[in-house]
């Protein structure tokens, strides 16, 4: 190994960076990603670290973290220049044995920070290594544009976006039958919208901020994105359904249900009621 940019997992982060830039979900500097990585990984990279720069605190305590390793978006960098400099834009933190501070020991070559969510990611990812076994290591962060649109239109409900959402099409069941968590306005970049997020993904998957943007959680790349890219989607349908003037006929609950028994996936019926 060369250096961390060898890792196959340091390849998906940069190209999924890429690929959110692309579909427009994170311009300039918008949204943020962390990974958790694994001990094999960290340790086929870990000569490439520097332990010298200064433990700061993360504002809240993350003790299941301790002493784990995360890949990081660097707080204002471009997302479109990840691929170009990934060195430059995004970072290695360690957590410290307390779980209350954070290093930088590899990347940020220039300078800056890891991003302005990173304690709503930590506690993201304390919830979830928790509610899953450790089987979740990835917190994707962005702003795309439909469902936040949504947020301006359909009231700021569980239940209501996520049954609109899975009016949409099938997939929006099997993809988060466990319903998406929404947000009312709250500021970002600090510890209570932390709090507040990580309550509601130890329930959902996904976490809706209003008039900002989308939180979603998997254990990999694919299911992390792959939810953003199905809220997203459903979202702009329902976008252009509202455009033409609204629903004239929809799935019924009845049938949303059956697609639970079919394909075996838990569709959380309170969300009907
Ligand atoms: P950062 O550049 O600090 O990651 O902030 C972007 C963002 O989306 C804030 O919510
Ligand atoms: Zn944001």
């Amino acid at each position: 190994m060369k250096s961390p940019l060898e890792l196959r997992v340091m390849q998906e982060f940069i190209e999924t960076c890429t690929i959110s830039w692309q579909k427009g979900w994170n311009e300039r500097n918008g949204g943020n990603m962390s990974y958790r990585m694994k001990d094999e990984e960290v340790d086929a990279v870990k000569q490439f670290f520097s332990f010298d720069k200064p433990f700061v605190k993360i504002g809240l305590k993350v003790q299941n973290l301790a002493g784990e390793f995360f890949i990081v978006t660097g707080s204002g960098k471009c997302y479109k220049n990840v691929a170009k400099y990934p060195e430059d834009n995004i970072c290695i933190a360690q957590i410290d044995e307390t779980g209350e501070s954070y290093r930088i020991v590899w990347g940020l070559v220039n300078g800056g920070k890891p991003t302005s969510e990173f304690s709503t990611h930590l506690l993201n990812h304390s919830v979830k290594k928790e509610a899953t076994d450790g089987k979740f290591r990835l917190i994707m962060h962005a702003h795309p544009v439909n469902t936040v649109a949504l947020t301006f239109i359909l009231p700021l409900d569980s239940k209501v976006f996520s049954r609109e959402l899975w009016e949409m099409m099938p997939e929006c069941a099997f993809v988060f039958p466990e319903g998406l968590g929404v947000l009312p306005w709250m500021l970002c970049g600090g510890t209570e919208i932390a709090y507040a997020t990580g309550e509601l993904i130890r329930r959902f998957n996904t976490v809706i901020w209003a008039h900002h943007g989308v939180f979603t959680s998997g254990p990999d790349f694919d299911e992390a994105f792959g939810i953003m890219e199905t809220v997203e989607k459903a979202a702009e349908m329902l976008v252009k359904v509202i455009s033409c003037g609204g629903k004239r006929q929809t799935m019924k609950k009845e049938q949303i249900l059956a697609l639970s028994e079919n394909y075996d996936v838990n569709i959380d019926k309170t969300l009907l009621e």
